[in-house]
């Protein structure tokens, strides 16, 4: 007779034994676990926030598999990619190099999670997690693969995270330390409860919309197919949280306002221009500002008042960069547009320019102008004087540019001392980050650094390119020939 799910699972979730051939501190360090000075018992409070058997599991993923596949065919018989709107394929490359190797990032950090989770309950489902993030790289790369005959910028999606390019080094530097460095109990504060839970959102349900309206069915499907995972697993920060609270409520909030920064500041650069410059403005369904303050924003101050925590300190900073900080670096980027490997769209027709005045008030003071000089060079020709010579400065800490997370008249530099070496951040927000923990980025060398030391030859752009492994057929330019210029020549019929 074959048991209902409920007769078992109390007994197989709970899998633990007491080990007789090795210590139980051996097996389960407190570096790996993350459990300093929290009792083991303290862990049978760590209840799932879902229940699967692996049965029910295999059953419905399978179900999503076919429907991605179903996607997939349609999508070679079809000529959905060579119709789709240059600024959004620009779109899918991006995404695909930035995410991919998170995804197989998430893997190994999931797979720590059911070695060394503290609870057997934890490590349980998080085999299940680890299943899924399998499922969202090997998706990226399969779709990526489809798309390589008609862009190499897909190779990219295999390639990106095994070069220099600055960019993928600031996403890079952030997985690294928190999904390969990091103990179970930080690494689900930090990745599944503030990145996942919150800041995927962004990049899954709000570009699957953008996708859709765009035309590209397979990019919208592949986004949804993998953001329902992500929605379930990334549950378990909240049961780690709550005991965590209990035991040390100060490395709680530390945690969790140092991850929440970065990824915003992640997000700032892969989401914030997607959304606001490279979606076409007809298909854009809310402002990059608009959908953090719905989807991410709402739901932090939520959790943290649910648990008794209080906002990060830098919460003015934050709100005041949420609506600047995106918009200076999607300028850096397409200034500097050479050093990435997709075609960033400017996004400022006329027309375009009233969306973002009209979501951002205060964007033609501090954009407008930097805009203008862009477009009067564009306009007459000289196109070395748009095209960047020198690299901008690096922050030490988020590895992007400084002077990326503010308005145009708050320009700052930060630094600080440490160990005879002076280190530079974007913000005081990213320096307070460094103090927290100044062992776990001290020594690292930004793009900047490395140049200054000698360590990229030739020392010019030309140099940092090769090292960046930036070739000319993915190098980036503008994505529509800087076609949306010509709408300020003096006897344009504007669109607008
Ligand atoms: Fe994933
Ligand atoms: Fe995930």
């Amino acid at each position: 007779m074959l048991l209902d799910r409920d007769d078992w699972y109390g007994v197989a979730h709970d899998l633990e034994w007491s080990l007789s051939y090795v210590e139980h501190e051996d097996a389960f360090p407190d570096a790996w676990t993350g459990s300093n000075g929290i009792p083991r018992e303290a862990w049978r409070a760590w209840e799932e926030p879902f229940r699967v058997s692996y049965r029910d599991y295999v059953a419905v993923q399978r179900e999503k598999e076919a429907g991605v596949a179903g996607v997939r065919d349609a999508l070679k018989r079809s000529r959905v990619y060579q119709n789709l709107h240059p600024s959004f394929a620009a779109v899918s490359h991006l995404h695909m190099g930035a995410t991919c190797m998170i995804e197989q990032m998430a893997v190994m950090m999931l797979g720590r999670f059911a070695r060394f989770a503290p609870s057997p309950r934890w490590r349980n489902i998080s085999v299940f997690g680890m299943l899924d993030e399998i499922r969202h790289a090997q998706l990226d790369l399969l779709f990526s693969h489809d798309l390589l005959k008609y862009d190499s910028r897909f190779d990219w999606c295999q390639k990106a995270f095994h070069s220099n390019e600055w960019a993928i080094i600031a996403i890079r530097s952030f997985c690294d330390d928190w999904m390969l460095d990091t103990n179970c109990i930080d690494a689900a504060l930090a990745v599944n409860l503030t990145f996942e839970h919150g800041f995927t959102n962004m990049q899954f349900v709000a570009l699957a919309a953008d996708a859709m309206e765009a035309g590209d069915v397979g990019f919208s499907n592949l986004l949804s197919s993998i953001q329902t995972d992500e929605a379930r697993h990334a549950q378990q920060g909240f049961p780690t949280l709550e005991v965590l609270m209990k035991h040390d409520p100060e490395r709680a909030q530390r945690v969790l306002d140092v991850s929440f920064w970065r990824s915003f500041r992640l997000f700032q650069a892969m989401t914030g221009p997607a959304m606001d410059y490279y979606t076409p403005l007809d298909r854009r369904t809310m402002s990059f500002k608009e959908f953090m303050l719905e989807w991410v924003v709402d739901q932090h101050e939520r959790t943290l008042r649910d648990y008794g925590l209080k906002r990060p300190w830098y919460w003015d900073t934050f709100l005041q960069s949420l609506e600047h900080g995106h918009h200076a670096l999607h300028l850096g980027m397409w200034f500097w547009r050479p050093t990435l490997f997709w075609k960033p769209s400017a996004g400022v027709s006329k027309v375009e320019r009233r969306w973002l005045n009209d979501k951002y008030p205060s964007w033609e003071d501090s954009w407008g102008v930097l805009w203008d000089e862009i477009i009067q060079n564009v306009n007459h020709g000289r196109m070395a004087q748009t095209l960047p010579e020198t690299l901008p400065a690096l922050c030490n800490l988020t590895q992007l540019p400084i002077g990326t997370h503010l308005d145009r008249h708050h320009l700052e530099c930060v630094t600080r001392e440490h160990h005879g070496r002076m280190y530079y951040f974007d913000s005081e927000v990213s320096k307070w980050c460094f103090e927290q923990e100044p062992e776990r980025y001290a020594g690292h060398l930004n793009v900047v650094d490395r140049f200054v030391a000698g360590l990229i030859q030739p020392a010019d752009l030309s140099g940092v390119l090769q090292w960046m492994g930036l070739t000319p057929d993915v190098m980036g330019d503008d994505a529509v020939d800087y076609s949306w210029a010509r709408d300020y020549l003096p006897d344009a019929q504007s669109a607008g």
